[in-house]
């Protein structure tokens, strides 16, 4: 292969890129470290340092409860109604609230009540295991009639789209998958998906998680059901922040919370003993949103916005396309093997790499190299590029820093044991 693997290069690359700007709207204490966890929990925007202290300051240590009827109290939804714009939704479809895990349990049960002569739950392995406790969760309540089944990847990697296709039949009452998986990045064909699971009289709810602020996301152009997602990764909203959930309109009439609280009542401050459903989206809230962390990460969010997400995933696609090409290069020889689909249109922003020492390789770059992946078990050390902020030298960086903790044995000076998180 001629891939030109010097320093150099991976400058030129950076000094052609329209977006190295943006890196600079981002808190950066040390920059000499190599941040590859974005795809975790996103770095910190710099105009969120000043929105929290405003909100923190005036909005609550000034107005205090009044700024309830300022701006507060709109927030899950204005702020959703932001989310909506990236990930292909027309207005009043997007609301923010609760954890992605507990937005995923209210939709799943939600379609689950919608489908209730239906037995089936197709999932698959790769899907992040918070998705399928949930899932387990709602057979649990729903009496165990539900039969949940997970499809294997025949190469650890990815699910062909015609495996999840055979599975879904006329029992099939749901299919929910994540849209880029989170180990090895892979990306689901989703408007195929959804469209046979409707022909199918079946409902689809995506995991965005790994995807929003990440790669195009069109869910009503796919015709999707239900979909929830993370903010802390991508949308860079901050530790914890609160996640988002779609419902396609046409369903919201229909679609019930399992989760009935007073956020999500018709008219909350009317204090009626009766639950009745809000009308629209609002009916999957349920109770007093962090209003801190809503606002905070409305920032992170203002900033995807501003760049747009075509040019993100344009250079995305660069960053990956680069990393696989130094891979190739540089660390196959060593023993590693490629956790990521190679097709461009099958993987989303991080790239996965596999070896045998991988948790401790993980363990020596973050300690002795100052550069920050995480990993997932068995071995697979993630390598999250961030369109935003990551540059080309970054992505070298890794590489050549990878490739001398395994040439220098550096890995080997720690232990197997895992850490409490890794
Ligand atoms: C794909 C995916 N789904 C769900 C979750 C769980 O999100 P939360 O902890 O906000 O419930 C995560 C967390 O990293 C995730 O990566």
């Amino acid at each position: 292969m001629n891939i030109d693997t010097s320093r150099d290069y991976a400058c030129k690359l950076d000094e052609a890129d329209e977006l190295s700007g943006y890196r600079e709207k981002f808190f950066n204490a040390d920059p000499a470290m190599i941040y590859m966890d974005g795809n975790s929990l996103g770095k910190l925007p710099l105009r969120t340092v000043d929105r929290v202290e405003q909100i923190v300051k005036e909005e609550w240590g000034t107005q205090l409860i009044r700024s309830w009827g300022i701006n507060w109290y709109q927030a899950p939804i204005a702020v959703g109604e932001k989310i909506a714009q990236l990930v292909g939704a027309a207005p009043g479809q997007v609301a923010v609230s609760d954890s992605t895990t507990i937005n995923l349990y209210k939709l799943a049960m939600s379609a689950l009540m919608l489908r209730p002569e239906r037995k089936k739950i197709i999932t698959d392995t790769l899907n992040f295991p918070s998705d399928l406790y949930m899932l387990q969760g709602c057979s649990h309540v729903l009496g165990g009639k539900h039969q949940i089944q997970m499809l294997e990847p025949a190469d650890g990697l990815r699910i062909n789209t015609q495996v999840v296709l055979d599975a879904i039949d006329e029992d099939t009452a749901l299919v929910t998958l994540s849209h880029v998986v989170f180990k090895s990045g892979y990306m689901y064909d989703a408007k195929t998906i959804t469209e046979y699971a409707h022909q199918k009289g079946a409902l689809v709810l995506w995991d965005l998680s790994h995807a929003v602020g990440a790669v195009p996301v069109e869910l009503d152009a796919w015709g999707a059901d239900f979909a929830a997602g993370c903010t802390y990764k991508y949308l860079n909203g901050g530790p914890g922040a609160p996640a988002f959930l779609y419902v396609r309109r046409d369903l919201q009439d229909q679609a019930l919370s399992p989760i009935w609280g007073w956020f999500g009542e018709r008219a909350p401050f009317s204090f009626e003993l009766d639950y009745q459903p809000a009308q629209g989206i609002q009916r999957f809230l349920c109770g007093t949103p962090p209003v801190i962390s809503v606002l905070a990460m409305e920032q992170g969010v203002d900033l995807i916005l501003e760049v747009g997400m075509d040019r993100l995933r344009k250079k995305s696609i660069l960053l990956t396309s680069y990393m696989i090409d130094l891979f190739d290069a540089i660390l196959a020889p060593m023993g590693f093997t490629l956790g990521t689909p190679r097709e461009v249109e099958q993987r989303g922003s991080h790239v996965s790499i596999r070896h045998p020492d991988g948790y401790r390789i993980n363990r020596a770059l973050i300690e002795e190299m100052n550069v920050i992946p995480d990993f997932r078990e068995p071995d697979n050390i993630r390598l999250g590029l961030t369109p935003m902020y990551t540059s080309f030298v970054d992505v070298w960086e890794s590489i050549n820093r990878i490739q001398r903790v395994v040439t220098e044995k550096r890995h080997l000076r720690f232990p197997e044991t895992r850490q409490a998180v890794t």
